[in-house]
């Protein structure tokens, strides 16, 4: 979707600035595997669209899993606990795992997310995150890999949702109170 579909958001990142850093982070993520396997697990929905790109822009033997976890509901807060509602297909032990996420927030869901992979041992476990909120954070965790790090913003597009809308939005977008309408 364009954003003359909505034409009163104001654009954070377009989608050519967030196509340039994929680029970037797919070749750092090339890089740090030295030629091995790779298993990129996405966090159902948001990271969704960044899974696809990120995969594509990394030259290794990759395959897929998702995850999904309860996350804010409706509105723009956080429900505090994590729950997962959709585990992985294929077991990751002895694996080089890269969990990919759209949002590092408060932290909450990729600490849940790491303790539970690393109980199945897998040989790697990063995370590549398209955009962190360092100051919301609760939880003490830090991605590998980095899009953009942002300041406490609600965002929408590329993935990322405000009541489940907004997720077509090519660009990543900045949600304001008077908006949605
Ligand atoms: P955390 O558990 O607080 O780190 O947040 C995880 C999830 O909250 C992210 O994966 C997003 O799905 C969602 N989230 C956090 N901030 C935003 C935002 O600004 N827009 C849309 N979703 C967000
Ligand atoms: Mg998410």
């Amino acid at each position: 979707m364009s954003i003359v579909a909505s034409p009163n958001l104001e654009v954070l990142y377009t989608r050519e600035q967030i196509s340039q850093r994929i680029a970037e982070m797919g070749a750092q993520i090339t890089r740090d595997l030295n030629g091995e396997k790779l298993v990129m697990v996405g966090v159902l929905k948001g990271a969704a669209f960044f899974l696809v790109d990120l995969s594509r822009a990394i030259e290794a033997d990759a395959t897929f899993d998702f995850v999904a976890t309860s996350s804010y509901g409706a509105g723009q807060r956080s429900s505090g606990a994590v729950k997962l509602i959709k585990d992985l297909d294929q077991p990751i032990e002895g694996k080089n795992v890269l969990i990919v996420e759209d949002i590092l927030d408060t932290g909450l869901t990729l600490s849940y997310l790491r303790k539970l992979f690393l109980q199945q041992h897998p040989k790697t476990l990063r995370i590549a995150t398209l955009l962190d909120k360092p100051s919301r954070r609760i939880e003490k965790i830090e991605a590998d890999y980095v899009g953009f790090s942002v300041p406490n913003l609600f965002v929408i597009g590329y993935g990322m949702d405000y009541a489940e809308r907004y997720r077509n939005l090519s660009d990543i977008c900045i949600m304001t109170p008077e908006h949605p309408e």
